[in-house]
């Protein structure tokens, strides 16, 4: 859903994207229900920004992104956005932020004041509530660390995304080049194991074996009966201490070194041992776990439950409250990788927020589909705006 913003001087423009594997404890995104769009309307959320929002907002000074946050929250008054919809507050809060960039003349990245252009994560394979192909887990991603610019690293990922579609088509057939959600393929892959050596291979084929890792998103809520309290994964049923197992024995075997969400949106306690077997090894990140939002993220802070933090701005609704999470994040030596959703829009801002916060990481999918490819074409356009490149190659990592 688009919001557009004007001032005297200006205007901003922002769309808040939506997710197939939402977090319960996620802010609201509202919809209209009933039979239209098969229930998935947005035009009471849309009323909303051209009713009270607008009204409310008439008058204020665009550049006080905090005090407009502040006022979408307190017009909202629920703890969820359930009122107003975190789809209007997210696309409002984003759209003034990008006038306050386009009123002063430059990107929105030189507003939040970072120059640190993120190492991408590049989800080439697709699983879970993202394709129909019956791998548990969610993403297979390549990250493409060691290169010395942005530019040359994206070129890595997208030959190995080309290099992976060719060996896809000889083990599987050329009807299992299809995509997922995200842009990456979606074979038939029997095992969490084939998914990765599949990677490996594309990553060996280009010769990048040492210049380009590989990442995981288990999504695990997806695939966990809570009756039973087990997860289900290459068609075991195992129990939170064996699925620990089966993630350990895979980062030995693999050169994984991130993993987000290997648990269920409520384990704290298993996602901190898991960290702490994993430590020095591999980055854990939090996503459905802490939603973005500071509440869930001093719990799991206190669990010592990541190390770090999945941020997505519609997660909590407004660009503010996103801030105070990647901040809490900083002062407890944590990680953030700025994240889009499976539900994406064309719309760039989280290129210019994972600059301008400068924690050096970045989720936005295969380098496919115009909706993917928007965040990486903005993050070049950066680039080149940046006298020094300013690429954060590994060092945003926290393992
Ligand atoms: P979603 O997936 O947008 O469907 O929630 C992305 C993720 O889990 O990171
Ligand atoms: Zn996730």
């Amino acid at each position: 859903m688009q919001a557009d913003v004007y001032t005297a001087r200006g205007n901003g423009r922002a769309s808040s994207p939506s997710g197939a594997s939402t977090g319960v404890h996620e802010a609201l995104e509202l919809r209209d229900g009933g039979k239209k769009w098969g229930g998935k309307g947005v035009s009471k959320a849309v009323a909303n920004v051209n009713g009270k929002i607008a009204r409310a907002l008439a008058g204020f000074d665009v550049s006080d992104q905090q005090g407009i946050d502040a006022l979408l929250c307190g017009l909202d008054g629920t703890e969820n956005k359930s009122r107003l919809g975190a789809n209007a507050t997210t696309a409002v809060s984003l759209a003034c932020a990008q006038c306050a960039a386009n009123e002063r003349g430059v990107g929105l990245y030189r507003l939040l004041g970072g120059k640190k252009i993120p190492a991408p994560m590049l989800n080439v394979l697709n699983g879970g509530k993202h394709a129909g192909n019956g791998v548990s887990i969610q993403e297979f991603m390549i990250f493409p660390l060691y290169f010395p610019t942005f530019s040359e690293s994206l070129r890595a990922g997208s030959e190995i995304y080309h290099s992976l579609r060719g060996i896809i088509a000889e083990k599987y057939g050329a009807q299992a080049t299809g995509v997922g959600d995200e842009g990456g393929f979606a074979p038939p892959c029997r095992s969490t194991d084939d998914a990765l050596a599949l990677l490996e291979r594309a990553i060996g084929e280009c010769g990048y074996q040492k210049k380009v890792l590989l990442a995981m998103d288990a999504a695990a809520t997806s695939f966990y009966d809570a009756k039973s309290a087990s997860y289900k994964v290459d068609g075991k049923r195992l129990s939170a201490g064996e699925l620990s197992d089966f993630y350990v024995s895979l980062a030995k075997s693999h050169p994984i070194i991130s993993l987000e969400d290997p648990f269920c949106e409520e384990a704290f306690q298993d996602f901190a041992a898991l960290r702490a077997r994993l430590a020095g090894r591999v980055q854990l990140v939090a996503d459905d776990l802490t939603v973005t939002n500071v509440e869930r993220l001093a719990k799991a802070i206190e669990c010592g439950s990541l190390s770090s933090l999945l941020l997505k701005v519609n997660q909590v609704g407004t660009l503010s409250e996103a801030i105070s999470a990647a901040v809490l994040c900083r002062r407890n030596h944590l990680g953030v990788v700025v994240s889009h959703r499976s539900g994406e829009t064309e719309d760039a801002s989280i290129a210019d927020i994972a600059v301008g916060l400068g924690f050096g990481q970045i989720k936005a999918g295969a380098p496919c589909r115009a909706e993917r490819t928007a965040k990486y074409n903005r993050l070049l356009q950066i680039e080149e705006e940046l006298p020094s490149g300013g690429f954060a190659r590994a060092s945003g990592i926290v393992l």
